[in-house]
């Protein structure tokens, strides 16, 4: 298992000193050993024969993090045959209405290039939607930009905002792409802690001071990720003016991650950081589909920003990937056509999801920080007296057959996380069920 996804503790491998090129060059052989291959009779050659003598063929960026661990236990859960409640993607179906959309843009030939910056019709729902649920006027030629989905989206702002030596404040624990997201746009990111509810049903909150402290003037932009993954925190309104009044104060942006904006308990509201006065000139808005309509393969999400930001962001967009795909883009009109009623029930779907999984893991042995919003459940696991986080990981995929995210690759410092797994419940009820009665191993 991959340790963390680590920003700042790896270190940049520095090429191979002289003396260790003239050793790696005395152990190659002359000419590399050619293998047939079988398919079209053509030397297959690996990777490790091509390297040239002595070059240092990888980006210095790369050495800064690892894979991503989320994506790493999923991989865990196939080869172990655990019950997978680590990566965040539903196991039941989509909305038929969707699925028949997909299908009818396909049927109708929708399968070349849309425009690269996103289908009319997409864009004209998302500006529609925007007003709808958050009050915003947006014009749906100007600001806004379809993408691979909302990671696409997240990178291709930071690359299109970003200068080298620029600071990009994160809320820890983040969700992990925002830190190699950071170190690829050529950002520093400057990490201000969420510290966990000290009773039980209490809040995730932050300490001003320290938020305060985190804004200067190398400071380019604020990630903000709200309702949250892993904490599944909605930031209250008198945050999010608090951070208001510092990215004004500080001249600095707020790229807001709002894909879990419908999945909503116990009355919380969700607030576009948008939507708060001063904030429409300096706000990047991206949302996406994977979440709200079940459908993470589908990759489309997008970035909605003011014009001047919307064309750096549509031009990176273009070259990194020309475009979301455009059968798939059809159906997110279709989808964002939904009626209100869809929303509120997605929510409550979610909310008997988490009070189901819930109990369980208490009476497991975990202790649960109740999630406001999003569909994931951190926990802390101290009451089972593993090393870390990552040992109790794997213990729990290979022994107990349920995979989990280790709490550490939420954090900079792996310390800080190492007494928390998070759990995903963006599942079925018998996946829940059949995790219930594998945890209730634990208990034993
Ligand atoms: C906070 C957050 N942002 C973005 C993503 C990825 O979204 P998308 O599928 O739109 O790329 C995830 C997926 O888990 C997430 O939790």
């Amino acid at each position: 298992m991959a340790d963390r996804t680590s920003t700042q503790r790896k270190k940049v491998k520095k090429p191979p000193s002289r003396a260790s090129r003239k050793s790696s060059r005395q152990e190659r052989p002359q000419s590399p050993r050619l293998a047939k291959n079988a398919r079209n009779g053509a030397p297959a050659v690996s990777g490790a024969q091509l390297s040239a003598p002595g070059k240092h063929f990888l980006s210095d960026k790369v050495g800064h993090f690892t894979e991503s661990v989320i994506r790493e236990m999923t991989r865990q859960a196939m080869l172990h045959g655990a019950v997978n409640l680590a990566q965040g993607f539903p196991d039941f179906p989509a909305p038929a209405e969707i699925k028949q959309a997909a299908q009818r843009a396909v049927a109708a030939d929708v399968n070349q290039y849309a425009i690269t910056w996103g289908a009319k019709n997409l864009r004209n729902a998302i500006a529609r939607q925007m007003g709808v649920w958050q009050g915003i006027i947006v014009d749906p030629e100007k600001e806004i930009t379809v993408c691979c989905g909302s990671t696409e989206a997240m990178i291709s702002t930071l690359l299109a905002v970003c200068n080298a030596g620029d600071e990009v404040v994160i809320f820890e624990p983040f969700y992990e792409n925002y830190g190699p997201d950071s170190v690829l746009s050529g950002a520093k990111p400057k990490f201000v802690k969420l510290r966990p509810p000290a009773a039980d049903g209490g809040e995730w909150t932050f300490d001003e001071k320290e938020l305060r402290r985190a804004f200067d003037k190398h400071t380019k932009a604020i990630i903000l990720n709200t309702p949250n993954n892993p904490t599944g925190k909605v930031f209250t309104r008198r945050e999010l003016e608090l951070i208001r009044d510092l990215c004004v104060e500080f001249d600095v942006l707020a790229i807001t991650d709002e894909i879990y904006e419908h999945i909503l308990y116990e009355g919380t509201e969700h607030i576009s950081m948008v939507s708060l006065e001063g904030m429409r000139e300096r706000t990047v808005t991206i949302n996406g589909m994977s979440k709200t309509y079940s459908v993470t393969g589908w990759r489309v999400g997008w970035a909605v920003a003011p014009e001047k930001i919307t064309n750096a962001i549509r031009k990176v967009h273009d070259f990194l990937t020309v475009g979301a795909p455009a059968p798939l883009q059809e159906a997110g009109a279709a989808a964002l056509s939904l009626p209100a009623e869809y929303y509120a029930n997605l929510a409550a779907g979610y909310r008997v999801r988490r009070d189901h999984l819930m109990p369980a893991l208490t009476s497991a042995g975990f202790q649960c920080f109740r999630p406001r919003g999003a569909y994931y459940v951190m926990t802390d696991i101290s009451a089972f007296g593993f090393k870390d986080d990552v040992s109790f990981a794997k213990y729990l995929v290979q022994e107990i057959g349920v995979a989990t995210v280790p709490g550490s690759s939420f954090y900079r410092d792996p310390r800080d996380g190492a007494k928390q797994v998070r759990f995903a419940f963006c599942k079925k009820p018998e996946t829940l069920d059949e995790a219930a009665r594998r945890l209730a191993k634990l208990a034993r």
